[in-house]
């Protein structure tokens, strides 16, 4: 092995033998030769009994040009200088450092640490990349104040930005000016931020409940000022909704948002300078999907929120991730639920749980929320940490209740504010601050794997009652072969046979209370009797999905069809019709594979058709339930699996579904395309959905008609969302050369755009998939050292488009480990987040996995892999 690969374990924190009041920052920035002066007031840590231990601080990828200790210049004897630190002896309480190194952004193509994106500086800090600017304590519980002063050509570098406030600017010698920035709040490294360029702003302005005025500045290349409206009307969203519900308010007097379109995540919370990938803040109805414009809300209210969960109150070690992850998460779904339709934004949030998170939970990858151990700290920025710890957050507001939820951030705030704290930390302000036990509930940070639950029931007549019985249980995950029951809430509802909730009694209560509850399950088995109970009813179970577990009950098709109709449950209605799907697809699938054929079931076919014809539903709603279960979700339910058989077996349900419904699929599009122009708000985006989830289903017909119809709407579409959805049916369907080329002719210096026609092929079902991704590599839009693009093309191929990534041939397999491979010797962070398309292999047929696991072998066994991908891979073929 080439490189030493050292695991770092959550129990073996040790708090920092000494502390960074101050650091000064001189950046003078250079393409490929930036200096930066670094000027450190450094002290023991009061806490710590190490008097003689010595002080040892990160770098990566510097040149060390001089170290001066309190004011003597240090000769190269008097320090210890490795590829990774530099150890200076000798200080005994407190010492004034002063670092002076030179670096390289132009080489940086890792995205890490100070970089250069179309000629601008840029920084990405966290997790550990401040340590590839200057030689630092670089670990999230070492906060510090700092000032930055940066130094650069006026004419290349105009816009010179930090974090807090701007203090002092002028200019200098050789058309070089300086702008000097100080942050008045301690904080970590990982939230220092610099940015340099030819940059142009729109500004706006959030008045505080206090009255004071903030500034709200989002930077971008010249080109993109017309499309910054959507993110900075986020912010100023964001900013109202915090006060409101949790009584935040924003500390400095300027909040900046800058975008780059070379950025290995979404977006990074810096104090009061926020760095955004573009794809969350440029959009304008031209160039962006009414999804780009939800996600620009939700990843800009994200950020926001970042300033309060994580900054103020930070990580003490990066073990503790979901602390700020989690939690922010849960606050940006409740924001996104708040400003749109609550129901849909939850039912989209438990899909891509199911369909992503779980996935992760039930393969090699699997980690508690709060990780043990990790190789390097990058593969740990997952689902599970974000939305599995959201979902962790939103069962504690469950538990405790909208009000006592708010209690508990309260006191979190009180206790820790400007402080590095664990999740321990959390859950105890929530516990104290509402007089509850969550002791066992803190099982859900530490124990991995999704839980099941078994839910049976019987009715007694006589009584007049109704038992639930409830078997928990949670399968091995790497390292963690048995598990302790966990504390869950589950929120449930009986519904009558006229579709209406029954009051809920539970046995030894004197009176009903209300017709949803909140029952709290803690051991391996458990039952509740509800007494009253006039008929048999249909339990409607987990509402509002109140905990991320599987949940199995023995619903009849009848009971869940009837579930579609009448649960005043929005989520278990959708459920409902999920389950249906999933069951039919699965049992279609089996039969498939015994090369059987199973006719759709009537009563399915007519639940659906009753969802489109009945005017008085959310379209918004009806559109998610008609959308069938998706592949990757299938695939974590069926053994042994064929994917390309898997794919053929839901194609041909939609396209059965769509020759029985072509009535009424027909009516409802025409209804939906009233050709009124575009607008963005809740009710118009709810009926493009509805539309263009029809307009998929017709484009299953092979009909000249319905080829004219794809080809009308892409034509003569106002707008991203319905010339997006026409120009994918038409892929999928017979290529749309001709609309394709219009596209790109049309969009071919939008970058944005273009990774959307980027994906549409890489993601095609037609046949020659791969051989049109590798020849897509060539095109000039496209570059293996974007991110986004990388995203776009290879990682929408190797990760969506299952049946031509799973190839019988193996090729797909070949193709991601060569990119792999490739990618990793410039970016491994984008490199190990590729990787995980090979994750599932041991629930394939045997034939893939013997291919895979040749692959992995090949890659692992690659010379000087990363550690990130090394780690992913590894894993991956211990499973
Ligand atoms: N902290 C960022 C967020 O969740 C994500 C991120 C992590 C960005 C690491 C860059 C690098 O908002
Ligand atoms: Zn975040």
């Amino acid at each position: 092995m080439s490189k030493s690969r050292q695991a770092i374990h959550r129990l073996d924190y040790t708090p920092p033998a000494f502390l960074i009041d101050r650091v000064d920052l001189n950046f003078e920035l250079d393409e490929t030769a930036t200096r930066v002066t670094s000027r450190l007031v450094v002290q023991r840590n009061p806490k710590v009994a190490s008097a003689d231990a010595p002080l040892t601080i990160d770098g990566e990828d510097l040149t060390l040009e001089s170290v001066k200790l309190d004011g003597a210049l240090l000769t190269p004897a008097q320090f210890e200088l490795t590829p990774s630190s530099l150890t200076l002896p000798g200080i005994e309480q407190d010492a004034i450092i002063e670092i002076v190194t030179r670096l390289n952004p132009a080489a940086n193509t890792q995205l890490m640490g100070l970089y250069l994106s179309n000629g601008n500086f840029f920084t990405q800090c966290e997790a550990e990349g401040f340590r590839r600017i200057t030689y630092y304590l670089d670990r999230p519980d070492v906060m510090t104040r700092f000032t930055t002063t940066i130094i650069a050509d006026k004419t290349r570098f105009p816009v010179l930005l930090s974090n807090g406030n701007r203090v002092g600017e002028g200019v200098l010698d050789r058309n070089r000016h300086w702008v000097k920035w100080v942050d008045p709040f301690r904080k970590p490294a990982y939230l220092f931020a610099l940015v340099a360029g030819k940059l142009v702003s729109q500004t706006g302005q959030h008045t505080t409940s206090g009255g004071k005025t903030v500034h709200i500045e989002v930077y971008v290349e010249p080109g993109d000022l017309d499309k910054c409206e959507h993110a900075l009307a986020a912010a100023q969203k964001a900013m109202r909704w915090d006060e409101e519900r949790f009584g935040l308010v924003y500390d400095l007097d300027t909040y900046m948002i800058v975008a780059t379109s070379d950025f290995n995540m979404g977006a990074m919370e810096n104090k009061g300078l926020n760095i955004f990938n573009t794809k969350y803040v440029l959009a304008k109805p031209d160039t962006a999907t009414d999804a780009d414009f939800d996600g620009i809300d939700s990843v800009v209210a994200h950020e926001y929120f970042h300033n309060w969960t994580g900054n103020r109150v930070t990580c003490r070690d990066w073990f503790q991730l979901s602390l700020k992850e989690g939690l922010t998460v849960y606050r940006d779904q409740e924001f996104s639920s708040d400003i749109g339709s609550r129901a849909v934004a939850r039912i989209q949030n438990v899909r891509t749980l199911r369909e992503l998170q779980f996935a992760e939970d039930a393969g090699p990858q699997a980690h508690p929320v709060r990780p043990d151990s990790y190789l390097e700290i990058n593969n740990f920025y997952t689902m599970t940490v974000y939305e599995k710890g959201a979902e962790v957050v939103r069962m504690i507001a469950t538990l405790l209740g909208r009000d006592g939820f708010r209690k508990g951030m309260e006191l979190y705030f009180r206790r820790h504010d400007g402080q590095a704290v664990t999740c321990d930390d959390f859950v105890a302000a929530m516990a104290d601050a509402n007089n509850a036990d969550l002791e066992q509930f803190k099982r859900w940070y530490s124990q991995a794997g999704i839980p099941q639950l078994d839910c049976s029931s019987d009715y007694n007549e006589a009584a007049r009652t109704f038992t639930l019985t409830v078997r928990q249980s949670c399968p091995p995950t790497p390292g963690q072969p048995e598990k302790l029951p966990f504390h869950i809430p589950l929120a449930l509802g009986l519904v009558d046979r006229r579709g209406h909730d029954l009051p809920l009694q539970l046995d030894g209560e004197t009176m009903p209370g209300g017709t949803t509850r909140v029952l709290e399950l803690r051991e391996a088995e458990q039952s509740f009797t509800f007494v009253n109970v006039p008929c048999p009813p249909v339990p409607s179970l987990l509402r509002d999905f109140s905990a991320p577990v599987r949940l199995d009950y023995p619903w009849t098709q009848d009971d869940l069809i009837f579930l579609v109709a009448c649960d005043s449950d929005a989520f278990c209605r959708w459920e409902a019709a999920n389950t249906c799907a999933s069951r039919l697809l699965k049992e279609l699938y089996l039969a498939a594979a015994r090369n059987e054929k199973i006719v759709l079931p009537a009563g399915f076919i007519d639940s659906l058709r009753c969802l489109l014809t009945e005017p008085e539903l959310d379209p918004a709603l009806v559109a998610l339930m008609l959308e069938l279960p998706g592949e990757r979700t299938l695939l974590e339910e069926i053994d042994s699996v064929d994917p390309g058989l898997l794919q053929q077996v839901c194609q041909s349900v939609k396209q059965q579904l769509a020759r029985e419904l072509r009535a009424e699929l027909l009516i409802r599009y025409a209804q939906l395309n009233d050709g009124e122009p575009y607008r963005y708000d809740s009710i118009e985006v709810a009926q493009r959905s509805l539309k263009n989830v029809c307009l998929s289903y017709l484009a299953e017909l092979d009909e000249p008609m319905v080829g004219e119809m794809l080809a009308n709407q892409y034509a003569r579409a106002d707008n991203m969302t319905d010339r997006l959805a026409a120009l994918k049916a038409l892929v999928n369907r017979d290529g749309g050369e001709a609309q394709l080329a219009d596209f790109a002719a049309r969009w071919q210096d939008d970058a944005l755009v273009m990774d959307k026609w980027f994906t549409l092929q890489a993601t095609s079902r037609r046949p020659g998939a791969l051989s049109r991704v590798e020849k897509l590599m060539d095109h000039p839009a496209f570059s293996l050292r974007n991110p986004n693009k990388v995203r776009a093309l290879i990682s929408a191929f190797c990760q969506q488009n299952l049946a031509h990534f799973h190839a019988a041939d193996g090729y797909g397999y070949a193709f991601a480990a060569d990119r792999i491979i490739e990618i990793d010797k410039s970016n491994p962070q984008i490199a190990a987040r590729l990787a995980s398309c090979f994750n599932r292999w041991p629930r394939l047929e045997p034939k893939r996995q013997a291919m895979i696991r040749a692959e992995l072998e090949r890659i692992s066994t690659t010379e000087n892999l990363s550690n990130g991908t090394f780690e992913i891979v590894s894993k991956a073929l211990q499973a």
